[in-house]
């Protein structure tokens, strides 16, 4: 293992030791392999290649003080791995595989831990794709997991500051009635154009719209968008975005704090009324966000002192870290 500058990792990948696999085939899934390469090798007519037939999670394991390697929340993530496979018609992952999978992989990869200073954190990264030959637009038959690691620092170059996003009606990452709400590569390729414009920008993502109407705000790039009204925790409600289990566990927490929750349709207008608002996710955790730019209408907003976050939402990031870090009481029974 070369040496690694565990403080100053960003969100990319770095070669781990192992990873693991199942595969798919005759009816059934195979016992769990345990690999070192980092090549996959497959049949060039699979339908992940052609048609997109594939599905992918992000989880994280946290080194508490206690020298301790905690898993945050991968019941959830084996159930929305499900619920993604299923709306591509992909062969569903059994959860019992899916977690012996995660476990196994960072029992393997423990040395990649990232250590409790560092505030760094392990990134898993399953992943499932039609591995079967068709030509014709159908499911395959043959499918292949495989979880690999890797250790990351923040997702947004800014960390826990504020950063900057922009609205442009111009592009939409999902359709209505589409795969908005599955974690499938092909919104994510949907997305790159958009991102690409808005780092030109200088904007740390897109924050998109709901594409029927354009009235609605949807999600914020690769992460669920939140605000802060008061007393409020608001975040969109739709069929168009990720059911992000970060969001989930801030719901909890907001409403153990004593804030209301409402998830529901959230205008666009409704930003101006806004005292805090941030992006939330496994990879951008809780990411504040200090201005939102509508570069289609040249109109600014503003959420409070752009070099910090706002008190709502520091209060809400240490809750989370604390649980997924074991300074806090796992009192919800989140982590494994
Ligand atoms: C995550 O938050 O885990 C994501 O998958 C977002 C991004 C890295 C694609």
């Amino acid at each position: 293992m070369s040496k690694i500058d565990w403080t100053n990792l960003s969100f990319s990948y770095i070669k781990t030791d192992y990873n693991v696999r199942s595969y798919f085939k005759d009816g059934q899934w195979s016992d769990l392999e345990e690999s070192t390469s980092e090549q996959l090798s497959m049949h060039m007519a699979a339908t992940c290649l052609h048609y997109g037939q594939q599905a992918f999670e992000g989880l994280k394991a946290f080194k508490g003080k206690d020298g301790k390697v905690r898993i945050f929340r991968m019941d959830e993530n084996a159930k929305r791995m499900q619920h993604s496979a299923d709306g591509i018609l992909m062969q569903p992952v059994p959860a019992e595989l899916f977690k012996k999978a995660v476990m196994r992989v960072v029992e393997l990869n423990m040395d990649y831990v990232p250590p409790y200073e560092s505030g760094a954190t392990l990134y898993i990264r399953p992943l499932l794709i039609g591995s079967g030959p068709k030509v014709g637009v159908s499911p395959a038959e043959e499918y292949t997991f495989v979880v690999f690691v890797t250790p990351v620092g923040a997702y947004f170059k800014e960390g826990f500051k504020p950063t900057k996003q922009m609205i442009s009606r111009k592009f939409d990452r999902a359709a209505p009635q589409g795969t908005g709400n599955l974690k499938v590569g092909g919104n994510y390729a949907a997305s790159m154009r958009a991102g690409k414009v808005a780092h030109e920008g200088g904007y740390s993502s897109v924050l998109y719209l709901d594409s029927r109407e354009k009235k609605y705000i949807d999600e914020a790039g690769p992460a669920n968008f939140f605000a802060i009204k008061g007393n409020t925790y608001v975040t969109p409600l739709s069929n168009s975005i990720l059911p992000s289990i970060t969001n989930m566990s801030l719901i909890q927490l907001a409403k153990d704090m004593g804030l209301n929750v409402e998830r529901r349709k959230v205008e666009m207008a409704e930003l101006s009324e806004f005292d805090e608002v941030g992006a939330c996710g496994t990879a951008a955790v809780i990411s504040p966000i200090g201005q939102i730019d509508d570069i289609d209408e040249n109109v600014s907003y503003k959420f409070g002192d752009p070099s910090e976050a706002g008190p709502i939402c520091t209060k809400l990031y240490h809750k989370l870290r604390g649980i997924q870090y074991g300074d806090e009481p796992d009192k919800y029974g989140w982590v494994t």
